[in-house]
């Protein structure tokens, strides 16, 4: 069987991650490419060295250019400005970013598709479902190959503060996170259990509610906290899609795909469960969702097409 390879665009902290986590769970060789070559090169050359010790086995290359990416498996694109203190104290919105990634974003996803042009496109900047927008866009992909890491992530935070409410184990939580990634996201508690046990038996609904705000919030504590963003959660969100894709799995993990009518919502990305193997997005299992349920999600969804408006597509 050929080595797979994955290429991950940014080598800032969530892609270093990424690369890390990869590399240590051997699932395949590992590009990283960077603008700030020597953050790539100088990345991938320490996480190499640690092989030995860590008892991987695998490529881990670094530099600038996409050459050495070329026929990618899969492309992880992390690049962006990130959420970062202003000047005047406060962060920006993940939404305020929009024009500055979009353009990075774009850039990228055009040198990555020139070289792998059969690559699966996994996005994670932000704002995460307009970037998805941009590299479909820019690609030229179908849809079922441009897939946003979001819901992994908004999940697996649940999923922790949940845990840490009930002092179980995080194996034992079972739940998702739908919608955009941003103040809006949809946590459902209806179809969230303890080993199967509703949640709602064993949390009252006072708690269960703070917990979901906290979810909400989960990406602006850790700036709050850090002065940046977070990426150890971010990077295992990625690393658990690509993981289901490369070992076609079939994982049922919420993500941001290209939805055209499924849950009435017509050329958007949003997140949604969606059914994860070697191609790609393999179908979108559509929920059935109950009146408050949908409210929430299509109040997300607007938040999402404003955020999609600006980009001028
Ligand atoms: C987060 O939620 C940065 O969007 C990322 O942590």
């Amino acid at each position: 069987m050929a080595r797979k390879k994955v290429t991950i665009v940014g080598a800032g902290n969530v892609g270093a991650t990424c690369a890390h986590w990869i590399a240590s769970r051997e699932l395949a060789d590992v590009v990283l490419v960077d603008v700030v070559e020597g953050a790539a090169k100088g990345k991938a050359l320490d996480l190499l060295e640690s092989g030995p010790v860590m008892d991987f086995d695998i490529s881990i290359s670094g530099g600038s250019s996409y050459e050495d990416s070329a026929n990618s498996d899969i492309v992880v694109i992390t690049a962006g400005v990130p959420r970062k203190k202003k000047p005047d104290g406060t962060f920006p919105s993940r939404d305020e970013l929009v024009k500055t990634n979009q353009e990075i974003v774009a850039e990228c996803t055009r040198q990555c598709v020139k070289h792998s042009p059969n690559a699966i496109l996994i996005i994670v900047s932000n704002p995460l479902d307009a970037m998805c927008h941009v590299a479909l866009q820019e690609s030229g992909f179908p849809a079922h190959r441009v897939i946003g890491q979001a819901g992994a992530l908004d999940t697996a935070r649940y999923k922790t503060f949940l845990a840490l409410e009930l002092g179980v184990s995080v194996r034992d939580v079972h739940g998702m996170v739908l919608g955009g990634h941003g103040d809006t996201m949809v946590p459902l508690p209806r179809h969230t259990s303890i080993a199967g046990i509703p949640v709602r038996e064993l949390i009252p609904e006072d708690r269960l509610q703070a917990i979901i705000q906290r979810t909400r919030d989960g990406g602006g504590e850790i700036v709050k906290i850090l002065g940046y963003s977070g990426y150890y959660a971010p990077a295992a969100g990625t690393i658990e899609m690509v993981e289901a894709i490369l070992k076609d799995q079939k994982r049922v993990i919420p993500s941001a795909v290209y939805l055209n009518g499924e849950y009435g919502y017509e050329k958007l990305f949003i997140g949604v469960p969606a059914v994860l193997g070697s191609t790609g997005v393999e179908k979108v299992i559509v929920m059935e969702l109950n009146d408050e349920e949908k409210a929430m999600l299509d109040h997300s969804a607007g938040a999402v097409r404003d955020v999609v408006n600006v980009l001028g597509y």
